[in-house]
């Protein structure tokens, strides 16, 4: 019988922002709580960040803010693994492994390097085999299930074909079949708020743009009181025509635990311009024991060092395993 297993991964460039934590890390915490399946597998994704250059220093603060964050949304790294990339170096070894089995056309299709590689002169290799890696990440645990967000999903189905290759290539069944959860969609992204039609991202130049969950409680009222909205003062919910105060009103819902309507309800007699700081006001007490418990740990960078050098153990002890198993099948 297939154990059922999720693995999931987060670059450590940039602080989580709300899209982040509404779209995905929340969603993740309904993981860890479920014991229908194996433990689930968090990965900090150092690797997958030095696609594009990245200052050291950051880059080691990032996987411990990033780890910092995670527990502090809710990621008890009792329930989970939870741990940085590089720590485990299976995840190298096997990329190669598949990198063997892939082809260029295969990968060449992918749509996000096309993406990313456009504004870039001289493409670094890592950029268009980094799909590659991340079929590793997933199969090095064997993961059968994979939460994922809209935009990624071709990068599942490339994984999928890659555990399909290695299977038929060796005449095995060594692989299991993954399936992607998609856990960001149309409705339940967040958007922009300086630009209601563009999708809320960490790569976004404006920071104002987002609200980080450790953003203070000045930052998150100035940020929903310039929020982009439109000439129209009511508050009701309409995506297509209007995204920005569709937006607030998601991001008002989604913290005060209430549904869309509730939150129109609760806005009625309010203008958007008493309405901005209304959703502040939900979204600060949200993020207010987040914001609390991130700094505790982040004062305790031994503590958190701690953590993720015992996730490294329990993510090595089975990647090893596969990776063993691998090489016994390919005659490595
Ligand atoms: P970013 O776009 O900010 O770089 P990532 O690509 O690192 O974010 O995505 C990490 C996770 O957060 C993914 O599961 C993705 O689907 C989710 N996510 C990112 N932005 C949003 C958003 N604006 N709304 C909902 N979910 C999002
Ligand atoms: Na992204």
């Amino acid at each position: 019988m297939i154990v059922r297993r999720i693995f999931s991964g987060i670059q450590p460039t940039g602080l989580v922002h709300l899209g982040n934590y509404f779209g995905a890390v929340k969603q993740w915490k309904t993981f860890i709580d479920d014991d229908s399946r194996a433990k689930p597998i968090f990965s900090i994704v150092d690797l997958h960040a030095i696609t594009l250059p990245q200052n050291p220093a950051e880059l080691r603060n990032g996987v411990e803010s990033m780890a910092a964050s995670l527990i502090a949304c809710g990621i008890d790294p009792a329930k989970c693994i939870l741990f940085r990339q590089s720590d485990v170096g299976e995840h190298t070894s096997l990329s190669w492994v598949l990198g063997c089995l892939a082809t260029l056309p295969r990968l060449s299709q992918l749509p996000q390097f096309k993406e990313k590689s456009e504004k870039i002169r001289d493409v670094p290799l890592g950029l268009y085999v980094y799909p590659v890696l991340q079929s590793a990440d997933i199969l090095l645990y064997k993961a059968t299930d994979v939460p994922v967000g809209e935009d990624n999903l071709q990068n599942v189905y490339f994984a999928q074909h890659m555990a399909r290759v290695f299977n038929h290539r060796f005449g095995t069944e060594f692989f299991p079949r993954i399936k992607s959860i998609v856990l960001e969609d149309g409705s339940a992204r967040i958007r922009s708020l300086r630009n209601p039609e563009k999708k809320m991202s960490k790569s976004d130049p404006d920071p104002k743009s987002r609200i980080s969950i450790i953003d203070s409680e000045d930052e998150v009222v100035e940020k929903c009181r310039k929020a982009v909205t439109d000439f129209t003062s009511e508050v009701y919910y309409d995506l297509e025509k209007r995204p920005g105060v569709s937006n607030l009103i998601l991001l008002h819902s989604l913290s005060a635990g209430i549904t869309v309507d509730e939150a129109v309800q609760s806005a009625q007699g309010l203008d958007t311009g008493k309405y901005k700081l209304h959703v502040a006001e939900a979204v600060n007490e949200h993020l207010k024991p987040i914001r609390e418990t991130y700094s505790a740990l982040m004062n305790d960078r031994h503590h958190l060092r701690e953590v993720l050098s015992e996730g490294a153990q329990n993510a090595r002890s089975l990647a090893s395993e596969t990776w063993q198993a691998v090489r016994s099948i390919a005659g490595l």
